[in-house]
C-alpha cells in the first residue's frame, strides 16, 4: 500500500527515531509500503520518518527498480565507516520541488538488520554513499535543508512557508 509521504515541516519528520526491538508483522507491512512508496514517487530511498513512523527503518533503491539487486532494506542501521567528500545536487521526496548541493561522503558503510531481522553490512560509494548518508540523517530527524547554510537555506525555508500559507505545502 502507497502511503502518503509527509512534507518538510511534519513534526515526525524533525524528531529523532526509535529502535526496532523486533521484526513484527507491523514492521513487516511497513517495509512492504515504504518499497512500494519510493518506487512509487519515484524516488531512490525512503525513511519511516517520511511515512510518519518516527522508526530506525529506510529503504533505499539508486537503481529505482532497474537493477533487481539494487533495493536495500536497512533497519537499525549504524555508520560503520564514513570517507572522503563529494558534492553534488540532492533533493529529497519531502521536500518537493527543491534541490541543493549538499556535502556528503564520498564513501560509507553501513551495517544493520535486514528485513529478517539478519545482520547486514553493506559499503557504498558515490550515490549509494550519498543515499546512505540522506536516509541516516532522517532518521536523526535531519533533512537536506538542515545541512545547508546561509541564503540558500533562507530562500529554500521562505518559499516552503509562502507555499504552506497559500495551502499548497
Ligand atoms: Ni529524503
Amino acid at each position: 500500500m502507497i502511503r502518503p509521504i509527509l512534507k518538510y515541516g511534519d513534526s515526525v519528520l524533525h524528531e529523532k527515531t526509535r529502535i526496532v526491538d523486533a521484526i513484527t508483522a507491523d514492521i513487516d507491512r511497513l517495509i512492504d509500503d515504504m518499497i512500494e512508496t519510493m518506487y512509487a514517487a519515484p524516488g531512490v530511498g525512503l525513511a519511516a520518518t517520511q511515512v510518519g513512523l518516527p522508526l530506525r527503518v529506510f529503504v533505499v533503491d539508486i537503481s529505482v527498480g532497474r537493477d533487481p539487486k539494487g533495493l536495500m532494506i536497512f533497519v537499525n542501521p549504524e555508520f560503520v565507516e564514513r570517507d572522503g567528500v563529494q558534492l553534488e545536487e540532492e533533493g529529497c521526496l519531502s521536500v518537493p520541488g527543491f534541490n541543493a548541493t549538499v556535502m556528503r561522503p564520498m564513501r560509507a558503510v553501513v551495517k544493520g538488520l535486514d528485513r529478517h531481522g539478519d545482520p547486514q553490512q553493506i559499503e557504498g560509494a558515490g550515490l549509494l554513499a550519498r543515499a546512505f548518508q540522506h536516509e541516516m540523517d532522517h532518521l536523526d530527524g535531519t533533512l537536506f535543508v538542515d545541512r545547508l547554510r546561509g541564503i540558500k537555506r533562507e530562500m529554500i525555508v521562505r518559499k516552503i512557508h509562502k507555499l504552506t500559507r497559500a495551502g499548497k505545502w
